[in-house]
């Protein structure tokens, strides 16, 4: 925490996107958004957000700037309450966030939004970060945020546990070479958020009580397959739960699709480079975008070949990267 002087305290924080491998779609408990399924998915480097939280007793309501433009966020607002009634905190907040991946066009941005305002808010408040992420009161603020927000906090291969909502990273960054290479589809904003998308695949697709069901094999054959740092069995697991999500939202009424066209031309690019011999999986989430695992040996063949079907500059290797922190 720095403070700057006796009236204000801040810290800035930053936390990467995540991208799931086995998905988290539907909630058990709508108000306390927790989900009805585990999940398991990987933090990378250099997509994400850096978010400094400053309490000042010059303010007299919450202020909040994304990519410089002034925006009302009400969930931000509820987060900092919470931070300001564990912490005693009493003042308000200016909160000025980066993002250097699109808002809200389905690359999870509001994941590592919501995971770097709860750290820096924790941290200005003077809260320890240390540890933070096993503090189910921390957890529920994150949450409040976006319910995979949680798995930002912590590095490389992490799991949201259904049950007791905590985090667990299976894998640290470093101790598998695997890239998500990210195909940016589009930059506009989603028209349905994972939101309302959930409460609308919850209440009409029929597929939803089995999507439910059928989830736990998903998650224990990915936590199988990255023990056995089995890339081809993870691709699977990840392409299976991506198509069973799909479906189900698929089924919903109305129905709810987030691919465009190019999206299959991406996914079929990528079945071509398997029929090569080139291991390479595709997952999508809320949105068009598609983002391929594979190897790090195997990132110059697997952009080699979507480079067919995509320019170049909509092209990104990540890495996994660390979790949330205070810089
Ligand atoms: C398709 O975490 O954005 O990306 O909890 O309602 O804020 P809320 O939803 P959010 O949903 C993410 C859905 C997903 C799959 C996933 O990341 O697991």
């Amino acid at each position: 925490m720095v403070k700057i002087d006796s009236n204000t305290s801040q810290a800035t924080a930053q936390a990467g996107i995540n991208i799931a491998l086995v998905k988290y779609w539907g909630k058990r408990d709508v108000a306390l958004n927790l989900p009805a399924v585990g999940s398991i998915s990987l933090t990378v480097e250099g997509l994400g957000t850096t978010t400094t939280v400053r309490f000042s007793d010059e303010l007299d309501h919450d202020v909040f700037e994304l990519n410089g433009a002034i925006k009302d966020d009400l969930r931000g607002s509820r987060l900092l309450d919470g931070v300001r009634r564990i912490s005693g905190e009493t003042r308000f907040a200016s909160v000025s966030s980066v993002n250097s991946v699109p808002t809200g066009s389905g690359l999870a941005s509001s994941a590592s939004g919501a995971a770097a305002l709860s750290v820096a808010a924790w941290s200005a408040a003077g809260l320890s970060p240390e540890s933070a992420h096993k503090d189910a009161r921390f957890l529920e603020l994150v949450r409040i945020g976006s319910g995979s927000a949680p798995r930002s906090l912590l590095g490389g291969l992490v799991e949201l546990e259904r049950e007791s909502t905590q985090v667990t990273q299976l894998l640290a960054p470093d101790a598998w070479g695997l890239r998500m290479i990210v195909a940016r589809l589009t930059r506009e904003q989603k028209e349905v958020s994972s939101r309302d998308g959930m409460e609308r695949t919850a209440r009409t697709s029929p597929y939803y009580d089995q999507w439910v069901q059928q989830h736990p094999q998903d998650l224990e054959d990915a936590r199988a397959a990255i023990a056995a740092r089995d890339l081809e069995k993870l691709g699977r697991a990840m392409e299976r739960s991506t198509m069973r999500m799909h479906a189900c939202m698929m089924a919903a009424d109305p129905p709810l699709r987030y691919w465009k066209g190019n999206t299959l031309l991406v996914a079929d690019a990528v079945e071509a480079l398997r029929r090569k011999g080139v291991g390479a999986w595709y997952t999508m989430d809320a949105g068009p975008h598609v983002k391929i695992l594979c190897a790090a040996e195997d990132e110059g063949a697997v952009l080699g070949e979507l480079g067919h079907v995509v320019p170049a500059d909509d092209l990104l290797s990540v890495k996994p990267g660390p979790g949330a922190e205070v810089k």
